[in-house]
């Protein structure tokens, strides 16, 4: 029944003309062919379902920052609250404005700016490596597989070209919200967010969200809802209502055209399709998740 749910969705997808155009802003995602797709469900029982191309690993970009954040509420607690907000910031997910209205405090810890503290607050004068090595660690335990890697071609790619994410860790800075030189800081981030998936992999690194049976213990009941709360309210940025709206699920896109999905209780979804619509969001991955609900009824309204 949801196999023959799910192979309609792909074989939907793979008719449509428009695909959506892929990250122009780091140069080794914008060379991505956007016409590609994957889907994969891991249900409650157990079993995984998935259709097009589930194994083939993408950059999961700010979904990096769902794991970072819980990593940075395992370590630091409540006090990540004090240096970021919890309210979508109806704002686009590199934008500068609120932040100088609010005085360098960011509004959710999903935006750039945010998710540059949460990042700040998990090295805590550590040296990179260990920081990203936490990440990679709880990453790799969340979804049952060591064959998840940072490709440092796209690191270094966005090193080059994120002029914004540099601007937005130096006024940070001056508004003393960030502890680490902004430079191993943004290192940290950049790394974090070049982390590469596959479906299969981020479906099965959601359960632990999704509170399904057998997923590994790593996140405090209390940190799961107000993690999916964030992912409801603000995962998909000026485009999370759009999403709520049309999906009724919590979701995180990245910029890669990866998007983690919780269905409470039912099912961790993941699905990628590299062209993004005008939020920086994947087109065909919304799309996908948006039928997916209506044929499922899942949906935490
Ligand atoms: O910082 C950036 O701009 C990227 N590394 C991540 C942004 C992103 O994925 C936005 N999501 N749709």
């Amino acid at each position: 029944m949801l196999e023959k749910i799910i192979e309609s969705i792909a074989a939907e997808i793979r008719q449509q003309d428009d695909w959506g155009e892929t990250a122009q802003y780091i140069p080794e995602l914008a060379t991505v062919d956007p016409k590609q797709f994957a889907i994969s469900v891991c249900l409650a029982d157990g079993r995984m379902i998935s259709a097009g191309s589930a194994t083939k690993p993408f950059s999961i970009q700010s979904i990096s920052k769902v794991f970072a954040l819980v990593a940075a509420l395992g370590r630091v607690g409540n006090q990540l609250w004090s240096r970021t907000g919890r309210e979508p910031s109806g704002t686009s997910f590199d934008s500068m404005v609120l932040l100088e209205r609010e005085n360098g405090r960011p509004r959710n810890p999903f935006i750039n700016a945010g998710a540059i503290v949460t990042t700040d607050a998990l090295l805590c004068g550590r040296p990179p490596k260990q920081a990203l090595a936490e990440i990679l660690g709880l990453v790799r335990q969340m979804s049952g597989s060591n064959g998840i890697f940072i490709n440092d071609a796209v690191a270094a790619s966005e090193q080059r070209t994120g002029s914004r994410n540099k601007a937005l860790a130096y006024y940070l800075q001056s508004h003393g919200n960030l502890v680490n030189d902004p430079d191993l800081t943004l290192g940290t981030y950049f790394h974090q967010c070049a982390i590469e998936m596959t479906t299969e992999q981020l479906a099965m690194a959601g359960r632990s969200l999704a509170g399904l049976e057998g997923a590994p213990r790593v996140i405090s009941l209390k940190h799961v809802r107000r993690v999916n709360a964030l992912m409801m309210t603000c995962g998909h940025y000026n485009g999370s209502g759009d999403f709520a709206f049309r999906v009724g699920l919590p979701g995180k896109s990245g910029v890669g055209g990866g998007i983690l999905i919780i269905a409470p209780k039912v099912a961790s979804i993941a699905i990628w399709s590299p062209g993004l619509n005008h939020y920086g969001n994947s087109y065909a991955g919304t799309r996908a998740a948006e039928m997916l609900s209506k044929a499922t009824n899942w949906s935490v309204f």
